[in-house]
């Protein structure tokens, strides 16, 4: 497995690739991989002859530089599963090579980026869709793997490769979940053992949703109402917001119709966890 840091190596390597006709297979990552990483990346190496894996904590994406520098980091053990899941290419550029002094470009996906998690976290997408713009120039990928976890970047990410004329393919890939149903995400090796175990509330507040569509309930207050008496029973879990939009527009819906995205953000002391279920009827 090759280590780039610099972006002019990791453009001329896969220039070579591509002249070669081999299909490029990228996954953009903060690191502190975990088993929705690796599914990725598995994937990536069934479809591509090249598997390029970013770790790069984006600080434009945090509310303040600080958290940034908090983020879990554990890059042996990346660098390991990474490998053993099928990578090729770890690309692990520094801030300054990303973000060079001077620097003054930043992407704003309109309307998309305002719902959900962009109501609390002001900026967030703006510093997602600019980064993840940069990674798919420097990388150039056939295609980029996302996850559903994060069903609100995956549909700002495609939203902007249609309107940006971009090439890549944009791969959306099923939630990787733990045994009891919490989606696995890098953060929760912050939750305390209780935090761990109450967080599994998420999952079951989902799945309450789909039980009662399945039994006919198509109105979204109901629905919603029934979440939050789950999510609210659980000690220390703040809800941050509950919401059923349309799976493409993100638009909220009253009646579920059609392809929906039920949606959960949820704070276990400071630590926020987001997951979501799709639902189509
Ligand atoms: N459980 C999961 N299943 C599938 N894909 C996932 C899962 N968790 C994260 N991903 C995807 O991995 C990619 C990189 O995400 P990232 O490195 O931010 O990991 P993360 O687990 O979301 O971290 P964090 O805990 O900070 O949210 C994103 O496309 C994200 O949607
Ligand atoms: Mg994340």
């Amino acid at each position: 497995m090759k280590i780039f840091n610099q972006i002019s190596e990791m453009k001329a390597f896969i220039r070579e690739q591509q002249a070669s006709g081999n299909a490029v297979g990228f996954i953009p990552t903060m690191g502190a991989l975990h088993e929705g990483h690796l599914s990725m990346v598995k994937r990536a190496a069934k479809e591509n002859n090249i598997v390029v894996v970013s770790i790069f904590v984006n600080p434009l994406q945090f509310g303040k530089p600080e958290e940034a520098d908090r983020y879990p980091a554990n890059m042996e053990k990346d660098l390991k599963s990474a490998e053993s899941a099928g990578t090729h290419v770890i690309f692990h550029p520094d801030v300054m090579e990303m973000y060079p002094e001077g620097y003054k470009t930043y992407i704003e996906v309109k309307e998309i980026s305002d719902v959900l998690c962009g109501v609390k976290r002001k900026g967030h997408f703006i510093g997602v869709a600019t980064v993840v713009l940069k990674l798919l120039n420097i990388v150039h990928p056939d295609r980029a793997y996302f996850g559903q976890k994060d069903a609100q970047q995956a549909v700002i990410i495609k939203q902007m490769v249609r309107d940006l004329n971009m090439d890549p393919e944009i791969i959306v890939s099923p939630t990787i979940r733990e045994n009891d149903g919490l989606a696995m995400s890098s953060r929760n090796i912050l939750l305390s053992e209780l935090q761990r175990s109450n967080a599994a509330v998420m999952y079951r507040s989902l799945k309450k949703a789909i039980e009662l569509v399945n039994k006919g309930i198509s109105d979204c207050c109901r629905i919603k109402s029934e979440m939050e008496q789950i999510l609210t029973n659980q000690a220390n879990a703040e809800v941050e917001y509950i919401s059923i939009v349309e799976a493409e527009s993100l638009k909220e819906v009253k009646k579920i119709q059609g392809k929906v995205l039920v949606a959960v953000a949820v704070l276990f002391d400071s630590i926020r966890l987001i997951d979501n279920v799709t639902i189509e009827v």
